[in-house]
């Protein structure tokens, strides 16, 4: 199992191409379930969930071929309509097949997710919004099994915001017969960028990126062109580890729009943040004694307010900040599970319920430890780049399913990291 290395101490300088973003490439690669006719798509990762989504739809029939970022997928004949244990267990996204498959095909057997290391997170708003377009739907030996003869519009009012929920509905409801209306949608830039796509493959969609999505259904969709959009939590973890090491940085490929949030606390804590359509520029000097970062408070929330996925790499940079913070979970009700290791860096920080009280340390220092879920890696690694000494992460194969090629881009701007197999050869 491969590990990460890291010296820290060592600020960041120069450019990082920011990739596209894994959470709107899952929700897309699905769509090419709704057309018989190819997507061509560019801006795609190379992730290990993208690896996953793609085995997956290769095993229903689905073609696909790779070249550098682009892939030209197509769903002409679709020979099984399942989604395994073995691969959703890997990957909850792959339920957004879910959505596709019994829109098209009438019929769809795609495992339960089950649980996962930051939290129960149940799938019940797919059930219940399919439900309520006339599926039926039973749950036998751990399958969710769907059939539909064709789906009807209706009303659907989630009882919580959930982004794969709204995707999976809003792709179901493109075929469906009539109107159906998503409230209480999830506004986050994926969604849109999903809409983007689908309006394209020639669905009738308004209102993407706000909490009311009216879809028009059409008998048919087909063949589209759609570049990904950059990935937001690459650039926010980018930031991050500027501020925490110091040094400037620039990004490029990426959506300064998409991070309004994220983007206003690191101002807060005392980052300079330069941006344009296309690019971010920040920098920070680096902070010893008086230049040190500013502790700030965070609270997770639906898009547009602070993303859950950036909250580990926040926790990191307030373990260094000067001042004591509150971070709170509101998405995931396990999604502190970075803290303990963390701590094992030096970090001071206690946990009640869904706060995490931190303490803001002039410094850590490096110790081993272990990844625990994809965001606490770059927790990790953010706190592994400042602390004084070496630092060795475990079970990076997290960090793998969403960051793509994080050691190279982070080496290419000063970082001193690297990744050694199980014998730390
Ligand atoms: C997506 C993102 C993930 C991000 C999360 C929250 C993808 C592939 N993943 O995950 O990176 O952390 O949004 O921004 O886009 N819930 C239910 N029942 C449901 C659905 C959700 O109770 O049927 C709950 C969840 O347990 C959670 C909350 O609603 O507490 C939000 O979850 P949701 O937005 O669905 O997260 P994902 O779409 O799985």
């Amino acid at each position: 199992m491969d590990k990460l290395v890291i010296e820290g101490g060592y600020p960041l300088e120069g450019v990082v191409e920011i990739s596209g973003a894994k959470n709107a490439t899952l929700p897309i690669l699905c769509a090419s379930l709704l057309t018989a006719q190819a997507l061509e798509l560019s801006n795609i990762p190379r992730l290990q969930d993208v690896a996953t989504a793609l085995k997956l739809l290769g095993q229903m029939g689905v073609t696909r071929t790779r070249e550098g970022d682009r892939i030209s997928i197509q769903a002409a004949q679709v020979d099984s309509l399942e989604a395994p244990y073995d691969l959703v267990k890997t990957m909850r996204a792959s339920i957004l097949v879910l959505g596709p498959m019994l829109a098209r095909f009438g019929q769809a057997r795609v495992s339960l997710p089950g649980g996962c290391a930051i939290g129960s997170r149940p799938v019940d708003q797919h059930i219940k919004g399919l439900e309520a377009m006339g599926a039926k739907i039973e749950i036998e030996a751990g399958y969710i099994v769907a059939e539909a003869r064709r789906l009807r519009g209706a009303r659907i009012v989630t009882d919580m915001v959930t982004v794969t929920g709204t995707e999976n509905l809003m792709m179901a409801a493109t075929l469906a017969e009539g109107e159906t209306i998503l409230e209480n949608a999830a506004r986050e830039p994926e969604v849109t960028d999903l809409a983007q796509l689908l309006v394209a493959m020639g669905a009738r969609i308004t209102g993407a990126g706000t909490d009311r999505i009216v879809i028009e259904g059409v008998e048919k969709l087909h063949g589209a062109a759609h570049r990904v959009m950059p990935d937001r939590i690459e650039t926010g973890t980018f930031l991050c580890a500027v501020a925490a090491t110091g040094g400037a940085i620039e990004l490029r490929g990426t959506r300064s729009d998409t991070l309004d949030a994220v983007l206003e606390k690191l101002r807060e804590a005392g980052l300079t943040i330069e941006c344009g359509d296309t690019w971010i520029r920040a920098s920070v000097a680096k902070h010893n004694g008086a230049n040190r970062l500013r502790a700030m408070n965070v609270r997770t929330s639906e898009y547009p307010a602070f993303p859950t996925d950036m909250q580990a790499q926040f926790m990191a940079l307030n373990c260094i900040a000067d001042g004591t913070s509150l971070i709170t979970e509101t998405i995931f009700e396990n999604r502190f599970m970075h803290v303990a290791e963390l701590n094992r860096l030096g970090a001071h920080i206690e946990v009640e319920g869904n706060t995490a009280l931190i303490h803001g340390a002039q410094s850590l220092s490096g110790s081993s430890v272990m990844a625990t879920d994809l965001r606490a890696s770059a927790g990790l690694v953010i706190g592994a780049l400042v602390a004084h000494g070496e630092t060795l992460i475990d079970r990076i194969y997290h960090l793998d399913r969403g960051y793509e090629e994080m050691e190279s881009k982070l080496a290419a701007v000063g970082a001193r990291i690297r990744r050694v197999g199980a014998d730390r050869s």
